[in-house]
């Protein structure tokens, strides 16, 4: 039995407080009534409600408090602490916004944030996974990247997709001063079948409102199989590339991070495990939850896209 369940629409008392289900109930209704109400994204970006269709996995476990998935993560252009993309993402301004997808595309496109609204949003009950160990699952509000993708045409050729992160160092404290932990902008690639892979998704919400700073506000990738890193925020350009696209930490510690980063608890990182996580929220933050790590993260669907690969080779 795969740890979680694919699903049509499912009942939101199972994994959400009793407000954000009653808040669902009147998004299943206005989508019975013919269409979903689209939030404008005009009104102020960072809680504000997002409705979406229920469409994902759920994976049968609590989601994370919501305090814990918008307090505790990784965004270096904010700051490298764990807190710091929270405290310090204040200044960060997700309006306006746009997104360009180019490269080898036949019809290459820029989107503003109206336009990314307008596709058809879900909300989908991910497990997540950090390659330093801890665990979530999220709620996110997105829409399928192959989506996109279909907008703009990719050529034959187009084998990657490339990911960019804006570069703001008047709004990111993270990108200014002397010590400057990465090279900027921050970039992540996928090769084009993961990228078209219906578990990918391009989120623009999470916990039923829009994306809060620090999590990536206004647009970020979500690739639930892969280590947390390869989910890259605040994307300006998605480019089509016949190459394997440079990634950040691919580039900044290659012997510890590779391009796949799939969640494989047979293969560690050179200096820590990787067979077991600690589920932030879950009644003990770190040491006193470990649980196993299952390959892929659970999402054994797409086993398919690395057969015959050596992924001791392809960490
Ligand atoms: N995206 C950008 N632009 N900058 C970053 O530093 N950190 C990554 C990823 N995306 C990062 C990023 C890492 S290491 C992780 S674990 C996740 O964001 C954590 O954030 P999340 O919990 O909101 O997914």
């Amino acid at each position: 039995m795969p740890p979680y369940r694919p699903i049509i629409a499912i009942p939101g008392s199972e994994i959400t407080p009793e407000s954000a289900y009653l808040q669902r109930r009147d998004i299943l209704r206005l989508g019975a009534a013919g269409g979903l109400a689209l939030a404008s994204p005009s009104l102020a970006f960072g809680a504000t409600d997002l409705p979406a269709k229920p469409g994902g996995y759920d994976p049968q476990e609590q989601a994370t408090p919501e305090a814990d998935a918008t307090s505790y993560n990784n965004f270096y252009e904010f700051g490298t602490g764990k807190a710091d993309p929270a405290a310090k993402s204040g200044d960060f301004k997700p309006l306006p916004w746009t997104l360009t997808v180019d490269g080898l595309a036949g019809k290459p496109a820029t989107f503003d944030l109206d336009q990314l609204m307008a596709f058809e949003l879900e909300e989908r009950i991910y497990r997540m996974r950090c390659v330093e160990g801890w665990s979530m699952v999220i709620p996110w509000i997105g829409f399928p990247l192959s989506a996109l993708l279909d907008r703009v045409e990719p050529l034959a050729s187009a084998k990657y997709v490339a990911f960019e992160t804006v570069v703001r160092p008047e709004e990111m404290p993270g990108q200014r001063g002397a010590f400057q932990p990465l090279p900027w902008p921050y970039v992540e690639g996928l090769r084009l079948d993961e990228a078209r892979h219906p578990l990918t998704i391009l989120s623009l919400g999470m916990y039923g409102k829009t994306l809060p700073n620090q999590n990536g506000a206004p647009v970020r990738l979500v690739v639930p199989w892969k280590y947390g890193f390869k989910g890259i925020k605040s994307i300006v350009r998605i480019t089509l590339t016949e190459e394997q696209p440079v990634t950040t930490w691919n580039r900044s510690a290659p012997g510890e991070y590779g391009f796949y980063a799939n969640v494989n608890p047979e293969v560690d990182h050179p200096r820590w495990s990787q067979a077991t996580e600690n589920r932030v929220g879950g009644g003990g933050f770190f040491g006193s939850n470990d649980r196993p790590t299952l390959m892929f993260n659970g999402y054994d669907e797409v086993a398919g896209l690395y057969a015959g690969m050596d992924l001791k080779a392809n960490y």
